[in-house]
């Protein structure tokens, strides 16, 4: 049996999409049922209940051969309440139900010089090494920036033409599409012949800057896009004002300049699986349909 904890997010929902099609058995690990799509509902296990509550991951892990975990990114926390204290719930029953393998969501950036100063990067890497102390094989699979994070600025591109961040916009950066992720994660956890403990950067087709991108999606939809450079303090007072705690904000001005200097390109060079879906195709099949919506 494989659980799957966070079914219905954009990299939850497409593993269950992907084991689905392998016919793998599953159960869901979700807070509200009814948020899962029918079919779904129809033809895998549920617990509902949140992958945070020991109760809800006793029932969950009965008789579980695999477990795909993702921490949901709750910036109201602090990055270790988020990270860490969400996560030893779920080590305490993968030892108590003997869990064999866990494929975990994390970011990339281990074994270089950022290590321990780049945000919710180092917070990630803390919460796999929480997780692997449950004893089970681990795969974390370690992502860069999501493709999909650009459609959260779906609006200001649709009604500025604009798109921000703090990074100089020349940089190169890797980024991974979420649908490709639900594929690795499926593979992985559908295949039970993998041991041992490591993180697997987890890499989209190339490395694009942001001038790049807002080049690419100019061309797919047809008007002018362009990159606007913010500064970082600008970038962590937008965090703070959405009700992010001063920890996760901060967290997400010190992963952006690890990565601006260079921390994504020292994480791809561990061994990668390379996905396939490259930013041009992301931008027609995911961001132009909710750009024109
Ligand atoms: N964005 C990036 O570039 C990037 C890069 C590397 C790694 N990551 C990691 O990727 C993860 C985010 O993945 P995602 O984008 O797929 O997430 P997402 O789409 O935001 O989905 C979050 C999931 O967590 C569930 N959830 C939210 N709050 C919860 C709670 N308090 N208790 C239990 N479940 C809860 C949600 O379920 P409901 O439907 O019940 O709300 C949903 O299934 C984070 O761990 C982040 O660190 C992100």
């Amino acid at each position: 049996m494989i659980v799957i904890t966070a079914p219905t997010g954009q990299i939850g929902r497409n593993v269950v999409r992907e084991l689905a099609k392998l016919g793998a058995s599953a159960r869901l690990v979700a807070r509200d049922a009814s948020k899962l799509d029918p079919d779904v509902r129809a033809r895998f296990e549920v617990v509902e209940g949140s992958h945070g509550d020991s109760a809800v991951l006793d029932r969950a892990l009965e008789g579980a051969d695999a477990l795909f975990w993702l921490v949901p990114p709750n910036a109201a926390l602090t990055l270790e309440q988020a990270y860490l204290d969400f996560t030893r719930p779920v080590v305490e029953a993968a030892r108590k139900h003997q869990v064999r393998r866990i494929v975990s969501v994390t970011a990339l950036g281990r074994g270089t010089r950022w290590a321990h100063e780049a945000g919710l990067v180092s917070a990630s890497i803390a919460m796999d090494d929480l997780l692997m102390s449950a004893g089970s094989g681990f795969r974390g699979m370690a992502m860069p920036s999501f493709m999909d994070n650009v459609a959260r600025q779906a609006a200001a591109i649709r009604e500025k033409g604009l798109f921000f961040g703090p990074i100089d916009g020349d940089v190169r950066l890797p980024a991974t599409a979420t649908s490709d992720m639900g594929v690795v994660g499926a593979q992985l956890l559908d295949d039970a012949t993998w041991s041992g403990q490591e993180e697997v950067a987890v890499l989209g087709p190339e490395d694009l800057s942001n001038l790049e991108m807002a080049e690419i999606m100019s061309q797919v939809l047809g008007r002018s896009i362009r990159y606007q450079q913010i500064p970082y303090a600008s970038f962590k007072q937008q965090f703070l004002d959405r009700g992010a705690s001063e920890s996760f904000a901060q967290g997400y001005v010190d992963m952006y300049r690890a990565k601006e200097e260079g921390m994504d390109a020292a994480g791809a060079k561990r061994a990668a699986i390379r996905t396939s879906t490259d930013f041009r195709t992301w931008v027609e099949r995911v961001l132009k349909p909710v750009v024109l919506a």
